[in-house]
């Protein structure tokens, strides 16, 4: 069993077109980006060896440790050392009362 908990992101509005913000996910980073105007938003955890990824001004996501690339809208890696075919994790996100949340599951042994 588990049950589904919704983890603040970022107020509909706070996060410009083109840009990101992080926000916590469990003992994970989450990383939200603006797509047009549509929101999406991943596990920060790079398909190679877990490294943090942030955007960079050649609009594409950059892993901090070894470089991979990921697609900002898609999550796909594009380029470096991740394997080829993989992708961010992405995060299905809700939106209420004015908020982003990002939808997280919490497995029974957990709580918090
Ligand atoms: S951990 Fe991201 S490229 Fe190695």
């Amino acid at each position: 069993m588990s049950k589904m908990k919704k983890l603040p992101v970022a107020k509909v509005g706070e996060i410009p077109e083109g840009r990101t913000k992080s926000f916590r996910y469990g003992f994970q980073e989450g990383i939200a980006y603006n797509d047009n105007g549509e929101i999406k938003a991943y596990v920060n955890f790079c398909t190679h060896a877990g490294g943090p990824v942030g955007l960079e001004p050649d609009g594409r996501f950059h892993c901090r440790w070894h470089f991979a690339e990921f697609d900002p809208k898609t999550g796909e890696r594009l380029a470096g050392q991740a394997p080829e075919g993989t992708r961010l994790k992405p995060i299905e996100l809700v939106e209420e009362e004015g908020m982003m949340y990002a939808m997280f599951e919490i497995k029974d042994e957990f709580e918090f």
